[in-house]
């Protein structure tokens, strides 16, 4: 493994094999930051290499400085055009790393720009370092256990240079606890199906999150259907591995009285479509339709590592939707635990099948808000594009919270209504409810069809991570696997959440 440690970098002191990345906005003060740049480095850039930075379209010069300490400089220069935003440092030291990796670098010091100049994009100091942390961690992200060949066995270590000393240090500590997450949610997402059935997926998070100390407990089939939760046991039962419904509890190791919040994760292990069967194409992406148990985990794991003041109930009801003799056919009713009937009109929309069976029990156990996240519908992908979440909710305050969140950390989501005439499409002829919405507006008629299992009392967000959930290439650091979209999100969501009520 290939393992980065952070610490500020108080002194220049430069061992062997070190190398800096340092960056200067392109303005009018350009040619009077190189003059300090030169300074600082104790060197003197060519002729060629001044014209190269000033005139041209070239944004990074990688300047070997043999006599003196570092040996390499990374000399990046950034415009604060439209181009800009607050994914930039993130993306920019995603690409970076990658090259580094097959270099025989062992420290690098990262020089993190005044904020003065990008204030209006960063409010919080600390937030701002933290975006060059996850660039570097999230770019170095490999998912190789499969792999013969395996990463260099090397570390870096990582000095960080910025203004406020003690705020790298707070940084640091969140961005460790952050990534941990990010990590063990990406690793669970990459697994393939093979070894990762419900059964895994329970394992997995309870020996890892125990580890954590947090408390999970798993309900094998046979509790599932003590507690009548026929919904989740219907997209189950064209599998030979039986549903698993997992409970996750943190509670904050101050008794003051915290909120509760509850995130419910859809953990479909691999869904072929089930009789619906889906087209070969694309299939192969159905691996990662447990990324909403994955977030959820992941999160949570993140939130007791940050010992976060608010207590969290995790809820993931996990099964594979396959085919065999006994798999649910369309047509077929079922009764959930809520007492509601569902008529199947189609046996890939098992989503929400399962979820209703959550959502359910997550009312039941009455906490202050409900947040869900499921790779729900293709319908949500094509509406927003691959790089954000659909977001549903009737709460106004929750929304504009989870859009706020989404801009500062980049894990964006984008309201889509929930107007009650969409309830229509959701009606049955024999049934309560039918899981098939039909063509037009498919994410919010599947939104409206979780409404119905969730207590109206309790404010209560769905967010559609269909498109960012899966491996894209719009940034450096989501390319090849899958991308642990949302744990960023809530993370920072539940970092606000004090300990009163
Ligand atoms: N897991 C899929 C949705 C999905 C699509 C996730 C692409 C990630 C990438 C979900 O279970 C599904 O199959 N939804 C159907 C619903 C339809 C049958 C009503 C869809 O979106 O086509
Ligand atoms: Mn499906
Ligand atoms: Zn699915």
């Amino acid at each position: 493994m290939f393992k980065l440690t952070y610490k500020p970098g108080v002194k220049l002191v430069f061992k062997p094999y070190s190398a800096a990345v340092y960056y200067v906005v392109d303005n009018k003060n350009l040619k009077q930051s190189l003059v300090q740049f030169e300074k600082k480095f104790k060197l003197k850039l060519s002729s060629l290499q001044l014209k190269n930075i000033i005139n041209k379209k070239i944004n990074r010069l990688i300047i070997s400085n043999p006599k003196g300490k570092p040996e390499t400089i990374i000399l990046n220069k950034f415009k604060l055009g439209e181009k800009f935003t607050v994914d930039y440092f993130r993306n920019n030291l995603a690409g970076l790393i990658k090259d580094l990796r097959n270099d025989e670098v062992l420290s690098l010091h990262l020089f993190i720009p005044e904020i003065e100049m990008v204030k209006k994009f960063f409010v919080d100091e600390e937030y701002y370092y933290r975006t060059f942390m996850e660039g570097l961690s999230l770019g170095n992200y490999a998912f190789d256990k499969y792999k013969k060949e395996k990463e260099k066995i090397k570390s870096l270590g990582v000095f960080i240079y910025a203004n406020n000393e003690k705020l790298i240090s707070s940084a640091v500590k969140k961005h460790v606890a952050l990534t941990d997450g990010i990590i063990f949610t990406k690793d669970l997402q990459n697994e393939p199906p093979s070894s990762l059935r419900p059964f895994e997926l329970a394992d997995r998070i309870k020996e890892t999150l125990t580890r954590y100390g947090l408390k999970v407990t798993v309900f094998d089939e046979k509790e599932i259907k003590k507690r009548n939760m026929g919904a989740l046991l219907a997209v189950g039962q064209g599998s030979n591995a039986k549903p698993k419904f997992i409970v996750i509890e943190y509670k904050p190791k101050s008794k003051s009285s915290s909120k509760k919040i509850a995130l419910v994760g859809k953990g479909v292990t691999f869904d072929t479509g089930g009789y619906c069967i889906k087209p070969w194409q694309g299939m192969i992406e159905m691996k990662a339709d447990m990324s909403g148990a994955a977030v959820v985990a992941g999160t949570m794991l993140a939130a007791a590592k940050s010992n976060f003041p608010v207590e969290i109930l995790g809820v993931i009801p996990a099964a594979e939707n396959m085919i065999n003799g006994e798999a649910m056919r369309p047509g077929d009713v079922i009764k959930t635990a809520s007492g509601k009937t569902i008529e199947v009109g189609h046996t890939d929309a098992e989503g929400r099948l399962i979820l209703a069976d959550a959502l359910d029990y997550a009312s039941k156990q009455k906490p202050d808000e409900i947040i869900d996240f499921a790779t729900l519908t293709g319908a949500c992908v094509v509406a927003l594009g691959l790089n954000v979440a659909g977001l549903f909710t009737k709460n106004d305050k929750l929304a504009e919270d989870l859009y706020n969140v989404g801009m500062k950390t980049y894990d964006r989501v984008w309201r889509l209504p929930m107007w009650d005439e969409y309830h229509k499409e959701n009606e049955s002829k024999i049934a309560d409810v039918n899981n098939d919405g039909g063509r037009w507006g498919g994410a919010i008629t599947a939104a409206k069809f979780l409404e119905n299992f969730v207590d109206k009392k309790i404010p209560w967000a769905h967010l559609d991570i269909a498109g960012p959930a899966i491996a894209n290439d719009l940034t450096n650091y989501n390319k090849i696997y899958m991308t642990g979209f949302g744990v960023r999100l809530m993370y920072e969501y539940l970092s606000k959440i004090g300990a009163t009520k």
